[in-house]
């Protein structure tokens, strides 16, 4: 069985993040999102990955190289433009041969990883396995519909009035035979060749789509809150070998929880880290800062007398303000630091489509 991992789509509703790379090398817990994909694909016994990369595909080639450091053979497929997750697979079809593949969608995080989907497949009555779980607003997913013996008896994208509350899980295992379905279709009013289509054309050619009932956490990091929410449940569910420490504490610092402490990274007097929390390789909280649980801070950022909670720094990151930060993203070099002259007032130098939110006046 083979992976075929999603790298592509331009990853709109994260900018201003993904103006500038792309969004699976978006860090969650100070390790890229598409590496716990990787590990994910491992775990569930898979040894050769592809990786399918669109528009923009900055750092992943470097980064991940040809897998070997994940224990993968890594091919990398070009999708170009993102024309649909079905097209992925019709993009991949050299590569896939004529092997079953699981194909999971880079931005995605499971809780429990993909082995139910390995071991439902390995009963062998199936042309594919998808899981689902139920959500609130089911309207932003694929949606599917169950009969009473778990048959589908409709599976929509996105649909306005949905008929179920089961979300589609961005992991499918498919046989070889979903290859014909696709060549067949047509693409959607959206312009994209649907993965909903795949599977409904597959159903009704097979009957052997199962679906599995998936507990533990899943989550799709589209949109910056989802990224602090993959964050915060990464962090709290790492053994406490996750959180490695080798950089160094003050006698005069206060650290509890699982904190990770990466090569270099220092813990000033007076300053109080409460985990979970991971500090990359350098990293200096300095002048009785705070860093609160659910943040991760990336290599060679300073943080110097602010609070920090549930948050994500990124690589080289200043933050010197005497200011509560919470619930942020601040991305690689980003400053936030204090006005030492006159005129006061808060100066902003930002990008398209960034966001500040301020303190209301009732904080
Ligand atoms: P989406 O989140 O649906 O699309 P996107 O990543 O372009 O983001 P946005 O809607 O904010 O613009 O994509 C889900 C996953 O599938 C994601 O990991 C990217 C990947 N993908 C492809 O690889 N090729 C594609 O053609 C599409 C549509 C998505």
């Amino acid at each position: 069985m083979k992976g075929l991992l999603l790298a592509g789509g331009r990853g709109t509703r994260l900018r201003p993040l993904t103006f500038t790379g792309n969004k699976h090398m978006l860090p969650v817990a100070n390790r890229p999102i598409l590496y716990w994909g990787l590990d994910h694909l491992r775990e569930a016994g898979i040894e050769e990955v592809g990786i399918v990369l669109g528009p923009l595909r900055e750092g992943i080639e470097a980064g991940v190289g040809d897998g070997s450091t994940f224990g993968l053979k890594v091919t990398y497929i070009q999708q170009g433009e993102p024309k649909g997750l079905a097209h992925a697979i019709l993009c991949s079809r050299d590569f896939l041969g004529d092997d079953p593949f699981l194909m999971y969608l880079g931005d995605n995080m499971l809780e429990h990883g993909l082995r139910p989907y390995v071991e439902r497949f390995a009963r062998g009555d199936a042309s594919a396995v998808v899981g689902a779980v139920p959500v609130r607003d089911a309207s932003h997913y694929g949606v599917v519909e169950l009969g009473s013996k778990d048959q589908i008896v409709s599976i929509e994208e996105k649909p306005s009035s949905p008929k179920s509350d089961l979300a589609l899980i961005g992991a499918y295992l498919f046989s070889p035979e979903v290859h014909d379905v696709v060549r067949g279709l047509q693409p959607s009013s959206r312009g994209e060749l649907e993965i909903t289509d795949a599977i409904r054309g597959l159903e009704e050619r097979t009957h052997r789509v199962r679906v599995l009932h998936l507990d533990g956490w899943w989550k799709d990091t589209g949109r910056p809150e989802d990224l602090l929410e993959a964050n915060e449940r990464v962090l709290a569910s790492r053994p406490r070998s996750f959180f490695v420490a080798s950089g160094h504490v003050d006698p005069a610092a206060h650290v509890s929880g699982h904190v990770g402490l990466a090569a270099g990274a220092v813990i000033g007097p007076g300053c109080t880290v409460r985990g979970p929390a991971v500090l990359g390789e350098g990293v200096r909280i300095e002048e009785g800062a705070y860093v609160g649980p659910y943040t991760s801070i990336g290599k060679g950022s300073v943080v110097r007398r602010a609070e920090i909670e549930r948050s994500i720094l990124m690589e080289e990151v200043q933050v010197d303000v005497g200011l509560r930060i919470i619930d942020s993203i601040l991305g690689r070099g980003c400053r936030v630091v204090e006005r030492e002259r006159t005129p006061r007032g808060a100066a902003f130098v930002m990008g398209d489509a960034g966001k500040v939110v301020l303190p209301s006046p009732r904080d």
